[in-house]
């Protein structure tokens, strides 16, 4: 990782811009077409139908598709097709939803997967004919423009995880990843998992009104017992995003040729070593050439405010990462691993087995939406390059081979910024 100050990193072209996107599109977007002539306002309250759980997220290539999703009611609209057409004009095709149970409730989850879409492109949409007109964006073919989104965890429903949104909505993001605890449902609570839907539908809701995508993974609070259970202890995580997770805790997202997401479960629902660990390595060396590969998981391999060192017999946090996923993430060249469950906001040195090494593994974390704890001071611990007690997102912007990561407070604040390193061969030591 590159040292940065953030006035070398805002810089002239980025100046001017408090309040508003600190490190979102440059650009204006893309011009709306006009909107068909039956069309309806997102903001209009006369539409009939308006489901407050409406998502948008992915379970393929998010150049080509996108997945919207729902929790409703069967008979609560006629017609749960979803319309969708190129905001650049064109016919509205028709793809219909599958209801899917939503559990220990009479809710279903309505989804409907959009295929064979053009990569780069604004389209609308909307849920039968009774529904306003939404937009959304599939991510570009090619990496030639910027590529943006926000990142975090442990958001739960509570006012200043409302305030993140605001904020994270306000960069105009591509889309959000959140990193586990998404509202702490514990996998028990309807209420609890609703009302995380219903905030994020709300405010996370970009320029022109496009809504921003969600990919997420599983932590702790999304499991009835938190650790080493069966995927039906984490009901309503998996009702939402077993397309992406059909059958493990663990998935890959690529994005074209440019950037691969490896999602990872930390204990929860799948364990760390065995099956996971396998997959893990044939997942980064298959991934070699991509320019980008970030790694999210839940529990931290480099913790800020849990102990490292296990006591009394039981293991420190994030043992199992460091033992079975770290050496992966330095033989394969990971840049990043975005890291959450600890609640603080924290950057790490460049680590090689967790030791500072200008070549090493940089780890971002620790998940503070909307949940908050004092860290460990960087003077203390030799592998932390920066904490604090903030609730925080993180903002990454990839600009050809480089990648940018700011850290921003609830108010939008810069608190951090930093620049990661490349993965070009031979750039990071391997640990045999
Ligand atoms: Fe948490
Ligand atoms: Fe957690």
């Amino acid at each position: 990782m590159l040292p940065l100050t953030r006035r070398a990193f805002l810089g002239a072209s980025l100046a001017g811009l408090a309040g508003g996107p600190v490190l979102g599109a440059d650009k204006p977007a893309e011009k709306p077409a006009e909107k068909p002539a039956e069309a309806t306002p997102r903001a209009s309250d006369d539409a009939a139908f308006q489901p407050s759980t409406l998502l948008l997220t992915w379970q393929r290539d998010p150049t080509t598709t996108m997945t919207v999703q729902w929790v409703g009611v069967k008979g609560e609209t006629a017609d749960t097709k979803v319309y969708y057409a190129p905001a650049a004009g064109g016919p509205f095709e028709a793809e219909p939803t599958l209801p899917r149970p939503y559990p220990q409730t009479d809710f279903k989850v309505f989804r409907a997967e959009l295929t064979g879409l053009r990569p780069g492109a604004d389209y609308w949409f909307r849920i039968g004919k009774r529904s306003p007109l939404y937009r959304f964006r599939t991510m570009p073919a090619k990496a030639t423009d910027t590529i943006h989104f926000v990142s975090g965890g442990d958001c739960g429903v509570n006012v200043h995880a409302i305030a993140n949104n605001v904020q994270a909505a306000r960069q105009d993001p591509m889309f959000a990843v959140v990193g586990g605890d998404l509202g702490y449902d514990d996998g028990k609570s309807v209420e609890v998992s609703l009302a995380f839907l219903r905030n994020y539908s709300k405010h996370m809701v970009g320029r022109d009104g496009r809504l921003i995508p969600l990919v997420a993974c599983v932590g702790n609070h999304e499991v009835e017992g938190g650790y080493n259970k069966p995927r039906a202890k984490a009901p309503f995580f998996y009702a939402l995003f077993d397309g992406l997770y059909p059958e493990t805790g663990f998935a890959t997202l690529d994005f074209g040729d440019y950037l691969s997401l490896v999602l990872l479960d930390s204990g929860h629902t799948s364990a760390i070593d065995g099956a996971q660990a396998d997959w893990l390595g044939k997942a980064l060396k298959e991934r070699a050439e991509q320019p980008h590969v970030l790694v999210v998981n839940h529990v931290p391999a480099y913790p800020s405010f849990r102990k490292i060192a296990g006591k009394d017999g039981k293991a420190g946090t994030g043992e199992g990462n460091r033992k079975h996923w770290v050496p992966l993430f330095e033989k394969h060249r990971v840049p990043v691993v975005l890291e959450h469950h600890d609640h603080t906001f924290k950057r790490t040195k460049p680590l090689l087995d967790g030791r500072q090494d200008e070549n090493g593994v940089l780890y971002l974390g620790d998940g503070s939406w909307g949940r908050l704890r004092a860290p460990q001071k960087p003077e203390d611990l030799a592998y932390l390059a920066a904490t604090s007690r903030d609730y925080h997102l993180s903002l990454h912007r990839l600009q050809g081979e480089e990648r940018f990561h700011l850290a921003l407070d609830e108010n939008g604040r810069v608190m951090d910024v930093c620049r990661s390193g490349q993965r070009k061969g031979g750039m990071v030591r391997v640990r045999e």
